[in-house]
This record gives structure tokens, C-alpha cells and sequence, in this order.
């Protein structure tokens, strides 16, 4: 089964990768960012308690994070595998993982810090499907407008270089631990995040031994 977790910094590509690894194994992509995005567009009691938190690039209290994600993991379409994509962001949500699911590999995106801001900053979105887009590496076909559906295209308002800071000082601080708890449990990928999409899509197919990759390259830790 393929119950996968993406570990790695802001921007380091996860939900790019999330999309391509959704489509591949035909197991849903739960992002905890997206759930948590579409509970403050909602205006649901959640989302105007997570708001700030977000807006500031610090994490959600633990207790509202692991609501949403029980809630979303005990869904039919989660039950053959997911690719949990922001969960978890500490040591102690990985203890609360653990009692609700197990978790068959962890692929850790590692990336130079410095070329993260500029992914954040160039980054765009799509407010109605969730498109991602980049101004540099990824430009949509028209200027600000998503190609799927023509929607003029928004930036994250934690896509700011103040939250992106300190995004990655609590990704250091309170996540990059995860990475020593997995290591010791033996299901640690680490990914090269860097070079083109379609590069970092064939290292995690040969992290994962996905058919027609072969393991040359990636580095199981
Ligand atoms: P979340 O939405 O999870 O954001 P994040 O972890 O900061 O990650 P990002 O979505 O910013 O980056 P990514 O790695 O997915 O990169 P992407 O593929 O978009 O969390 C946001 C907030 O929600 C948190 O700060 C917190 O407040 C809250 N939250 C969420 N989960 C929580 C939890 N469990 N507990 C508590 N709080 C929680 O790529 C970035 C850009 O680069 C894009 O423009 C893309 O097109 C481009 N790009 C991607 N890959 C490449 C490549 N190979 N080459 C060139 N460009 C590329």
C-alpha cells in the first residue's frame, strides 16, 4: 500500500510533486496547507482561528490540525493509500499519526535555503482549482491567468518574504526533527528537490521503486 508523507521546507516542492505521485498511484493527496486554506476561505470557526496563524508562517495548534486530518484520513478514497502532504510538522503530530494510520515511506525533499524565497516569491495559485504556477519556472500560458480555467491567479498571503522567513526558521526548529525520528524507524527517502520537476518526479518514482525506474540514484537513509 502506499501510504506516503512528504517531509521538506516551504517550497521545496511538495505539492508539485503531490500532484504528479496522485495521478501515478491513484491514492488521494491530502495537504493539511489546502485543507486549512478551504476552512479560512469558508469562514468556518477553524479557518478564523487558524487565519493569523498561517498569515504570520507559524504552525496551527496542534489539536485544530489533527481535527481536520482525522476527519479527511477516515474518508473511503484515503483507505487503499494517501500522500499526506504538511502533516506532520512536529514530533508530537507524528506520535498522533502513528495512532491513527501507518506510514509506508517518508520522502524528505532536501533543498539549499536560499533558493526557497524565490520559489515562494515567484509562486501563484489558482483560487478555484488549485493550479500552481510559477512566474519563472512554471509561467501560465497567459499572464496571471490559470490555463485550466482561465481564473485570474492569486499569490499566498504567506507567500511574503517576512512569513517565508519564518516558515523556514519553524521548519528548522519544529519539523527538520522529523527527519532523525523517521531515519530511526527505516522508512526515510531523502529526495534532491533540486533541478527541473520532471528530475525530482524520477528520483521519488526510483525512491519508491515505482515500475520503470530503477533505484540507481536515490538515496534511502
Ligand atoms: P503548507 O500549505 O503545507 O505550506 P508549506 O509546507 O510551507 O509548503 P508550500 O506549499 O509553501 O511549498 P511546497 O513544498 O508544496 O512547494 P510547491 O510545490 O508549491 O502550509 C502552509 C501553512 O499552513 C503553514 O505555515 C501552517 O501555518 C499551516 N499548516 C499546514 N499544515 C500544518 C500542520 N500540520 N500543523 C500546523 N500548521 C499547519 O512549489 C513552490 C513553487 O516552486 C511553485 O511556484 C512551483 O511551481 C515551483 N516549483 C516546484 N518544484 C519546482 C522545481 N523542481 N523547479 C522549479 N520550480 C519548482
Amino acid at each position: 500500500m502506499h501510504r506516503i508523507v512528504l517531509l521538506g521546507p516551504p517550497g521545496a516542492g511538495k505539492g508539485t510533486q503531490a500532484v504528479a505521485l496522485r495521478d501515478r498511484l491513484h491514492v488521494p493527496h491530502l495537504s493539511t496547507g489546502d485543507l486549512l486554506r478551504a476552512a479560512v476561505a469558508a469562514g468556518t470557526p477553524l479557518g478564523k482561528r487558524a487565519d493569523d496563524y498561517m498569515k504570520a508562517g507559524q504552525l496551527v495548534p496542534d489539536e485544530l490540525v489533527l481535527d481536520i486530518l482525522r476527519d479527511r484520513l477516515s474518508q473511503p478514497d484515503a483507505r487503499s493509500g494517501f500522500i499526506l502532504d504538511g502533516y506532520p510538522r512536529n514530533v508530537e503530530q507524528a506520535r498522533a499519526l502513528e495512532q491513527i494510520t501507518p506510514i509506508d515511506a517518508v520522502l524528505a525533499f532536501a533543498m539549499p535555503e536560499e533558493d526557497l524565497l524565490d520559489r515562494l516569491t515567484q509562486r501563484r495559485n489558482c483560487p478555484k482549482c488549485g493550479a500552481v504556477y510559477n512566474l519563472k519556472t512554471l509561467p501560465p500560458k497567459k499572464p496571471e491567468r490559470c490555463d485550466n480555467d482561465g481564473t485570474p491567479l492569486q499569490q499566498r498571503s504567506d507567500d511574503t518574504r517576512e512569513a517565508v522567513q519564518t516558515r523556514l526558521t519553524v521548519y528548522n526548529e519544529k519539523t527538520a526533527p522529523l527527519l532523525v525520528y523517521y531515519r530511526e524507524r527505516d522508512i526515510l527517502h531523502s529526495i534532491d528537490a533540486t533541478g527541473t520537476p520532471e528530475e525530482v518526479r524520477q528520483r521519488i518514482a526510483r525512491a519508491l521503486s515505482l515500475s520503470g525506474e530503477s533505484d540507481s540514484s536515490a538515496e534511502a537513509l
